[in-house]
């Protein structure tokens, strides 16, 4: 045998020099929950050490990601249900307590990017990410524009450096960039979540928010998961639109989209490691059935090794702590 691929595994340090794959703190985003009150820690119970937290513990979590070197985090409110309407006024409140925790954020840690959801589900009393139609029970495309676009420019206001469009409602990207920038917000970037899928992995996450819909499912404006083309499709439409960064959503099932939207673009690939991946492998680490140290670094390592250049993942704070050693 004149070829034994073993030679270049052969001790760590040769390992270390024919390393594909780099993973750092700096390629993570930590998706963070806020809720109104003071002095709040409220366990979610499908995504173990993840929690609601009031503005003065949201600070204290955001310096410790900061000082361990995740310097971006997504912000996800909890809002109370009475705030909740059908057309989802709440989300444009200056005062919402979205936009309080950025002021704050902002104050606070200056130099931590913030990135602010764009999608009307955790203000919608239909807990749709558009506006339904009374009637016919439809998610009306156009209408949500108008709507989601007055949610990024307050989101700009309160301090957000990047909005990010979970919504999946056709034109948005085009319609978001036109009003920001209408408002002298030309340096708000708009990380789009280009092909996010209708997924049984969001489950966690609407735990967290009691956002899931009160009628029906997603499958009008979130993508087929058997759907691998219409992700380019999407792409394409983002990019021309004014996307700066392009968003795979869910992550794990979804690393072949990753590598297609590498290949097929030249914007920078983000992966979004959502709530059911990260309850998949919290159940199983709790039960001993896995390591989940080796767990963490392994799957996020993965998406780098996919093609996404960012991250975003529950597990940002462990992971950083892992590369810290
Ligand atoms: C809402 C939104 C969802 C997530 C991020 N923004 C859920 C959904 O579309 O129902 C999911 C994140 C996760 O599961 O971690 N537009």
């Amino acid at each position: 045998m004149h070829i034994r691929p073993r030679r270049n595994r052969k001790n760590e340090v040769m390992r270390n020099l024919v390393k594909e794959t780099y993973l750092g703190a700096e390629h993570l985003i930590a998706p963070l929950f806020v809720v109104a009150g003071i002095n709040q820690k409220i366990a979610i119970k499908s995504m173990p050490d993840c929690f609601r937290l009031s503005i003065d513990n949201l600070i204290i979590e955001a310096r410790e990601l900061f000082n361990l070197g995740v310097k971006t985090i997504a912000l996800f409110p909890a809002v109370d249900e009475s705030l909740k309407t059908p057309d989802a006024r709440e989300a444009y409140n200056p005062n919402n307590i979205n936009h309080q925790a950025m002021r704050a954020l902002k104050e606070a840690l200056p130099e931590m990017m913030i990135m602010g959801d764009i999608a009307l589900d955790p203000y919608s009393s239909d807990g749709h990410d558009g506006i339904v139609d009374p009637k016919t029970g439809e998610i009306l495309n156009d209408p949500s524009l108008e709507v989601l676009a007055k949610m990024a420019v307050a989101q700009a206001h309160a301090g957000a450096d990047i909005v990010g469009p979970s919504d999946m409602m056709d034109g948005r990207i085009g319609y978001i960039r036109n009003a920001l920038d209408k408002e002298g917000f030309t340096n708000i970037s708009i990380m789009s979540y280009t092909a996010k899928y209708a997924s049984a992995f969001y489950g966690p996450f609407r735990d967290a928010l009691d956002s899931a819909p009160k009628k029906g499912d997603k499958k009008t404006y979130q993508m087929d998961f058997a759907n691998a083309r219409e992700a380019i499709r999407e792409a394409e439409l983002d990019e021309m639109e004014g996307a700066d960064i392009l968003m795979v959503k869910p992550g794990l099932p979804y690393l072949d989209i990753i590598l297609r939207l590498k290949e097929h673009s030249t914007l920078p690939i983000a992966a979004y490691n959502i709530s059911g991946e990260y309850a998949m492998v919290k159940a199983a680490a709790q039960n001993g059935w896995i390591d989940e140290n080796k767990a963490v670094i392994e799957v996020l390592t993965s998406f780098r090794r996919a093609g996404a250049d960012i991250i975003l993942t529950y597990h940002a704070k462990l992971a950083a702590q892992l590369l810290s050693k």
